[in-house]
């Protein structure tokens, strides 16, 4: 499953990006109004830190589909080619999604909250589906098993597609779906730093330290012990 970082801020990005096997960063207008930055100089910052081989995914603003066109074409002419255009799946989005796609723009089907929204992205040329998953958990249905159930659609019809899972608030709502086979899952820096946060994982690490050091004195290390 690919992984992604969904978020805009540059020293959170820098960090995760230096720890995890991660494929890119996601974000949206929300996300960029967050960041209190100026959104070009906030994304030019993030393609920089990510390079140019990883997804960048922005979305675009305006609601009418030659609006939409507008800003994808100068969404991917400011941050590269590998940069996702997202859209959301409303009437006007899938017009705007059939035309990128004819013009060879990337573009993600985002703010799905049902099966029918991810299949019509789909069908318009999307590369890839964001479901909100715990969005749908909070509307009082199920958001892992939509989610599968939009992977299995997809799957099943035969569609290139790919569900990019969002909007997540565990890292067992993460599991759930990496173990279905999901394609890609963006996640807050907060679910990511999450997901091996455990005092038993920390306890194992700090004893062999512990143990270590009782032995052959503090702060030493292999290397220095092999030098
Ligand atoms: O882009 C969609 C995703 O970021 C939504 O996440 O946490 O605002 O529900 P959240």
């Amino acid at each position: 499953m690919k992984l992604y970082i969904d978020d805009a801020d540059l020293g959170e990005i820098r960090r995760l990006w230096e720890i995890y096997p991660l494929d890119g960063v996601t974000t949206n207008p929300t996300i960029l109004a967050r960041s209190g930055r100026h959104p070009k100089e906030t994304l030019l910052e993030i393609r920089k830190i990510i390079g140019d081989d990883a997804e960048l995914f922005v979305q675009a603003l305006p609601k009418d589909m030659a609006g939409i066109i507008a800003d994808g074409e100068a969404i991917v002419s400011a941050f590269g080619a590998k940069t996702v255009v997202k859209i959301p799946s409303v009437p006007e989005g899938f017009a705007a999604m059939k035309a990128l796609n004819r013009k060879g723009i990337v573009t993600c089907g985002t703010a799905v909250y049902t099966p029918m929204q991810a299949y019509l992205a789909a069908k318009a040329g999307a590369a890839y589906v964001a479901p909100y998953l715990n969005r749908i958990d909070n509307m009082g249905f199920d958001g892992v098993r939509i989610v599968k159930q939009i992977h299995d659609l997809l799957q099943k019809g035969g569609y290139s597609t790919e569900v990019l899972a969002a909007s997540f608030k565990n890292s067992q709502q993460v599991l759930d779906i990496c173990a279905y086979g999901i394609g890609a899952a963006t996640c807050a820096p907060a679910i990511i730093d999450g997901f091996t946060k455990n005092v038993a994982i920390d306890a194992a690490v700090d004893a062999f330290i512990a143990d270590f050091e009782k032995a052959y004195g503090k702060g030493e290390t292999m290397k220095s012990l092999l030098q």
